[in-house]
């Protein structure tokens, strides 16, 4: 009871009218304020899983069926970019059998959907160490990139072997050799100079970030880029996460005032 409350007033925060069907979300969400960059942290795949009775890995399995459906629906919405946390580097300290599961769901993912993704004009890029990755996932990312790179649909940013701190390391290194070599100098460095040595260089900050299965962290996503990124959260686990969700998240950030650290619009 208390759930299902808790539930209720975090869905519906900040809402005017509540909307509880997919139909009256899809109404009430208005397609000339959509965000321009949506963030989501893919939590919750394990213990889905171990609620069931199955090895964490069949909750990643799920977890492929929300991603195949979310990004169907950025891209029929016009979302510009959607960018999804798929391994960081920090989840090299699971258990040898579930990080290899993720690296073959990886591959499977890319080779399986291509075409669909090609059709669609989705165009996917990875951000991460990817050079770190496994050879047969470099390959797949490079096909995927190589394959989408005209595309003009939803740019789709794979997060994989992603962590922001180590964002934050390769770009003071490319920005330290470049003062080294002589190209700028350090009155050079400002805000704009960092965001374009990001590995998101070229790509607005995310307007929305989402994070299923009720944790209330960053880890270690996007550290710079969420510097004024509206953050939702919910207790759906990200295998049954849907395109009502979704539009649920866009419907609540869009009765959001967002100043940007400067007061309220008159
Ligand atoms: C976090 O849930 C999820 C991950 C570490 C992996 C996310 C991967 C997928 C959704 C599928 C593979 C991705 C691609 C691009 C094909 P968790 O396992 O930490 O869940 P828990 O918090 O319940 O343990």
């Amino acid at each position: 009871m208390l759930k299902k409350l808790w539930n209720f007033l975090s869905r519906s925060r900040g809402k005017k009218d509540t909307v509880d069907d997919i139909e009256s979300v899809m109404q009430a969400v208005d397609r000339e304020r959509l965000p321009k960059h949506i963030a989501i942290i893919m939590d919750g795949n394990g213990r889905w899983a171990q609620r069931r009775g199955m090895p964490r890995t069949y909750g990643h399995k799920a977890g492929v069926e929300s991603l195949r459906e979310i990004v169907r629906a950025c891209n029929e919405l016009k979302i510009p970019v959607l960018t999804v946390y798929a391994f960081s580097t920090e989840n090299w300290k699971r258990p040898r059998e579930e990080v290899d599961a993720l690296m073959d769901l990886l591959v499977e993912y890319v080779y399986k959907e291509i075409d669909e993704l090609d059709r669609n004009k989705v165009q996917v890029r990875a951000i991460g160490r990817i050079h770190k990755l496994p050879e047969k996932c470099q390959q797949a990312v490079a096909f995927a990139r190589e394959r989408t790179k005209d595309n003009d649909g939803l740019i789709l940013n794979l997060a994989l072997n992603y962590g922001g701190r180590s964002e934050l390391v390769d770009a003071v290194r490319s920005i330290l050799q470049m003062t080294a070599d002589k190209k700028i100098s350090i009155k050079d460095i400002d805000e704009q100079l960092i965001s374009s040595h990001l590995y998101t260089a070229g790509l607005p900050d995310p307007d929305l970030l989402i994070r299923p299965s009720g944790d209330f962290r960053i880890s270690n996503f996007l550290l710079w880029q969420l510097a004024y990124t509206e953050f939702w959260y919910t207790d759906v686990m990200w295998p049954d996460f849907r395109k009502e969700d979704l539009l649920r998240a866009i419907y609540d950030y869009q009765n959001r005032e967002r100043r940007f650290g400067g007061l309220k619009q008159k």
